[in-house]
């Protein structure tokens, strides 16, 4: 059924190790930012959803694509929570707006209707994803933190790039996503 099993997997890892999780001191601040990015609305714990999700309903290479990607995201919010952790905050799965918890909702998700539109979606994720880590880069002095929103962010520039291939691959026409 599928002839090439594992070209999905293969692609979805770029070849860099991550930096080991380090702080310079603990910061409610920073870890307030973090826990945007590790379980808020455009978040990995979102994306980690949204992408099995989206494996459950996409075929062959697609499918797996998806889920491997889903898999880094999972590397990516391990490697939040132990940052979190580590500033001082139990990474609980919510946003802490002055010290207000919004735990996390399986509302974020866009499950979508068709292949498309879930293409469409999981761009517009990865798109936010990066804007967000990389506002989140200019406020945190950490440098640590600094280098590891570094490397997060070269995952999702990969992840775009894999999923803007693939809705020119599987939805040709589909337009608007790339402008
Ligand atoms: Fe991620
Ligand atoms: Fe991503």
């Amino acid at each position: 059924m599928n002839e090439r099993p594992h070209q999905g997997r293969r692609k979805c890892t770029l070849p860099v190790p991550y930096p080991e999780p380090k702080v310079v001191a603990p910061n409610a601040f920073y870890a307030q930012l973090l826990l945007e990015d590790y379980a808020g609305m455009v978040s990995e714990e979102t994306a980690i959803h949204q992408y099995l999700f989206h494996h459950y309903y996409f075929e062959d290479e697609l499918s797996e694509m998806v889920e491997c990607i889903s898999i880094v995201e999972m590397k990516h919010q391990d490697l939040l929570a132990e940052t979190i952790q580590l500033l001082g905050v139990a990474p609980e799965y919510r946003t802490l707006s002055n010290n207000f918890p919004t735990y996390w909702n399986a509302s974020y998700v866009y499950y979508g209707t068709d292949v498309c539109d879930r293409l469409a979606a999981d761009i517009a994720a990865e798109q936010e994803a990066i804007c967000t880590y990389r506002q989140h880069q200019e406020i945190i002095m950490d440098p640590h933190i600094r280098e590891l929103l570094e490397r997060i962010i070269m995952d999702e520039e990969h992840h775009l790039k894999l999923f803007e291939q693939a809705i020119s691959r599987y939805c040709p026409g589909w337009g608007g996503v790339n402008e």
